[in-house]
């Protein structure tokens, strides 16, 4: 993986979810989690001994496309605002003190250098946001201003990315979570590690202890991977050239569009498709959940592929011949991206020693060792609402592991986990929490 980045200092989540749990936190804590094409502003309440979360709210909001290319300030101006506006619902009616020290924890997506536990430099966009003037900025300052601005009182407790988010509610729930991995829009994973074996800690922790590794496996490349000229091309023309390889192989920003430059190709090679369609030009025009609609189209006459097919890409030759040609595409890039997602879980678990391969060593069938109850928590729209990609996923893990080993690994779904897991980090790092970590 090409970036490794962790929290200095004493930021391992692993002791900071067990100190959510001891310590008690009672209180209201909010959360932003921006990264995708929504944005999410939530309100967590934990309460009593053992802390239990009491209740949740989420506002879901879809990010202006506008605001995606333009400056920091109009982006975290129109966050702040909305945030606003949710605490404002959210709190009218309670009693003035119990909003007075609001805390907060965002969640951030984009590969950033962490600084502290609470503030980090933007290192590059990705998913096709591309806001020039905040590349090299800290992030948590940029959104301090906006909420100045506002007139919202507020401290950012913690900056994570949205598998840390993950990872911490998915511990939090269930303590055999051992890594987090999201397949939305982008696609990333996180694991926890122990300290000691990541070269850029040695020297730098004082104590040892497990730490969390945000892969941004999103950026991994090899020549390996099966990229084909419809990829190559994607690359090309994205915001990101060269970058995200993985991830433009696998996550829901991409794979419609892979299908509609597959369909261009064809349409313009042969007469399969009729006169090309000058919709099949459009970058962007065929969604992943278009796409999803037409792989799962269980209607004989495969009605939705052709509503899609006319509607959308205005093509005008959709006989059934068509229609399943195009349900075979579908088939094929996600298939693909589905299987390249659970090559890198099981890269994960072969690096924590989580595979069974251990098993192997002394003479002992797989089927001898005994396999530790291995959860990941999982997250994102591609995995959670899409069936056909779930399932070629939990397909590639039983061959790739072998049943024996991957009916111990649960994959399990965090809903809404990396903002509300955001919200738990910022109980944990709050202002009168934990000794304030750097
Ligand atoms: C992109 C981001 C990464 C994020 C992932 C999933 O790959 O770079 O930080 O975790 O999308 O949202």
């Amino acid at each position: 993986m090409t970036e490794i980045r962790y929290w200095n200092g004493e930021g391992c989540i692993g002791k900071l979810i067990s100190d959510v749990v001891v310590r008690s936190e009672i209180g209201t804590y909010y959360a932003l989690d921006l990264g995708g094409t929504n944005f999410r502003v939530l309100r967590v309440q934990l309460g009593g001994r053992r802390s239990s979360i009491l209740s949740q709210d989420v506002e879901r909001r879809p990010i202006p496309r506008h605001l995606m290319t333009s400056t920091s300030e109009d982006l975290f101006d129109f966050i702040a605002s909305t945030l606003k506006q949710f605490v404002e619902k959210e709190e009218s009616g309670s009693e003035p003190s119990s909003v007075r020290a609001r805390e907060l924890g965002l969640t951030f997506s984009f590969p950033v250098k962490q600084l502290s536990i609470r503030s980090g430099i933007l290192i590059k966009w990705t998913k096709g946001f591309a806001i020039e003037d905040m590349v090299g900025e800290e992030v948590v300052g940029l959104l301090e201003a906006a909420l100045i601005r506002r007139g919202l009182y507020m401290r950012v407790a913690v900056l994570v990315n949205d598998t840390a988010g993950t990872l911490a509610l998915g511990h939090y729930d269930d303590a055999d979570t051992v890594a987090a991995v999201i397949i939305g829009t982008g696609t990333n994973a996180c694991y926890l590690e122990r300290a000691d074996a990541i070269i850029k800690c040695q020297g730098l922790l004082t104590t040892s202890g497990c730490m969390v590794v945000n892969m941004e496996w999103g950026n991994f490349w090899s020549s390996h991977l099966p990229r084909t000229s419809y990829d190559i091309d994607l690359d090309l023309e994205s915001p990101n050239p060269n970058d995200q390889g993985f991830e433009k192989l696998i996550s829901g920003m991409y794979l419609g569009d892979i299908v509609r430059r597959v369909i261009l190709r064809m349409s313009q090679d042969s007469d399969i498709f009729g006169p090309v369609s000058s919709r099949l030009s459009i970058p962007f025009i065929l969604q992943t959940p278009l796409l999803a609609a037409m792989h799962e189209d269980d209607s004989p006459e495969l009605k939705e592929v052709d509503k899609i097919l006319k509607e959308t890409l205005e093509i005008s030759e959709v006989s059934l011949k068509v229609r399943k040609l195009v349900v075979r595409i579908c088939d094929v890039v996600t298939r693909r991206a589905a299987r390249l997602a659970a090559a890198g879980i099981v890269g994960i678990l072969k690096k924590i020693g989580r595979d069974g391969s251990g098993g192997i060593t002394g003479g002992r069938s797989r089927s001898d060792v005994k396999m530790r109850r291995t959860v990941v928590a999982i997250e994102g729209g591609l995995y959670t609402s899409y069936t056909m990609f779930r399932e070629y996923l939990h397909e590639a893990l039983n061959e790739i592991l072998g049943e024996d080993v991957a009916q111990h690994v649960i994959l399990k779904v965090t809903e809404d986990g990396s903002g509300i897991g955001g919200a738990l980090l910022a109980a944990a790092y709050s202002s009168g929490g934990v000794d304030n970590v750097q």
